[in-house]
C-alpha cells in the first residue's frame, strides 16, 4: 500500500507588490507517496521556488492545506514547524549554502540536532564516503569544485534521513556532465531510504528520469 508523505490541496499564495495582489499560486493540489519522485517544471517566475518554500515550511500559504506526514502544517506554530522541518525535510538548492568556515564534515553534522553530533559523526562520514568525498571531509567548501560542494550539500540534506527531499534546480550551477553525476547520487541515496523527492528543474533531461513530471502553469500544477 502506498503511504502519502505529503498531501496538499487548494494551496494559494499571494504576494503584495504594494499596489496589487500577485496571485502566484492559485489552487495547487499534489500527493506524494513514500519513495516517489515528482519532477516539477515550468517557466521562470511561475512560482516553483515559492511552492517549494511552502512545502519546506519556510513560508506559509495564503490558503489551502499542506499535510506532511500526519501533520496539518498550516495549523502548527513556528516552533513546531521548525522541529518538523528539521526532522522530516531535506533541502538541496541551486546554491549549495554551505558554511564557509566549516569543513565538509562539520557542514553535514550541523544539519542535525546539536545533541546528536557525536553519534551522528559516523553517519556523516559514511554519507560523505557515499558521495565520493572520503578524502575531502576536512576540507572547507572554498577548496572544492562546484560538483563537490553540491555533493556535500546532498550529504547534508540526507543526514537526518528526511521523509521528503526538496530539490530546487540542484544542477543549475553545474556543467551538464557534473549535473548528471550529482543527480545519479541523489537518485541512488534517496532510493535506498525510500525518500520521497520533489525535484524542481528546468533541465528536461533531469526531469525525464522522474516517473512523474508536472508543470506549474498559471498558478496550478498539471500533468
Ligand atoms: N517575497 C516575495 N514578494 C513578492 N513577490 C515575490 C516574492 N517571492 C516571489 N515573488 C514573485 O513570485 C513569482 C514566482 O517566483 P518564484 O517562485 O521564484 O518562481 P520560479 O521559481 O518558478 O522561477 C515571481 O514573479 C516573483 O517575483
Ligand atoms: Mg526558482
Amino acid at each position: 500500500m502506498s503511504e502519502a508523505i505529503l498531501t496538499i490541496s487548494g494551496v494559494t499564495k499571494n504576494f503584495s507588490d504594494g499596489e496589487r495582489e500577485l496571485r502566484i499560486l492559485r489552487g495547487v493540489n499534489l500527493t506524494v507517496n513514500a519513495g516517489e519522485t515528482v519532477a516539477i517544471i515550468g517557466r521562470s517566475g511561475t512560482g516553483k521556488s515559492t511552492l517549494l518554500a511552502l512545502l519546506g515550511l519556510l513560508d506559509r500559504p495564503t490558503g489551502g492545506s499542506i499535510k506532511l506526514k500526519n501533520y496539518e502544517t498550516t495549523e502548527l506554530g513556528e516552533h513546531q514547524r521548525t522541529t518538523l522541518r528539521g526532522k522530516a525535510i531535506g533541502f538541496i538548492f541551486q546554491q549549495h549554502h554551505l558554511l564557509a568556515d566549516f569543513t565538509a564534515l562539520e557542514n553535514v553534522c550541523l544539519a542535525g540536532n546539536f545533541a546528536r553530533q557525536n553519534a551522528g559523526k559516523k553517519r556523516a562520514m559514511e554519507l560523505l564516503s557515499q558521495v565520493g568525498l572520503a578524502e575531502r571531509m576536512h576540507h572547507r567548501p572554498a577548496r572544492m569544485s562546484g560538483g563537490e560542494q553540491q555533493r556535500v550539500a546532498i550529504a547534508r540534506a540526507l543526514y537526518t534521513e528526511p521523509a521528503l527531499l526538496l530539490c530546487d534546480e540542484p544542477t543549475g550551477n553545474l556543467d551538464p556532465a557534473t549535473g548528471v553525476a550529482v543527480m545519479d547520487l541523489v537518485w541512488q541515496l534517496a532510493g535506498e531510504k525510500r525518500t520521497a523527492m520533489i525535484l524542481v528543474t528546468h533541465d528536461l533531461q533531469v526531469a525525464a528520469r522522474a516517473p512523474r513530471t508536472l508543470t506549474l502553469q498559471d498558478g496550478q500544477l498539471a500533468g
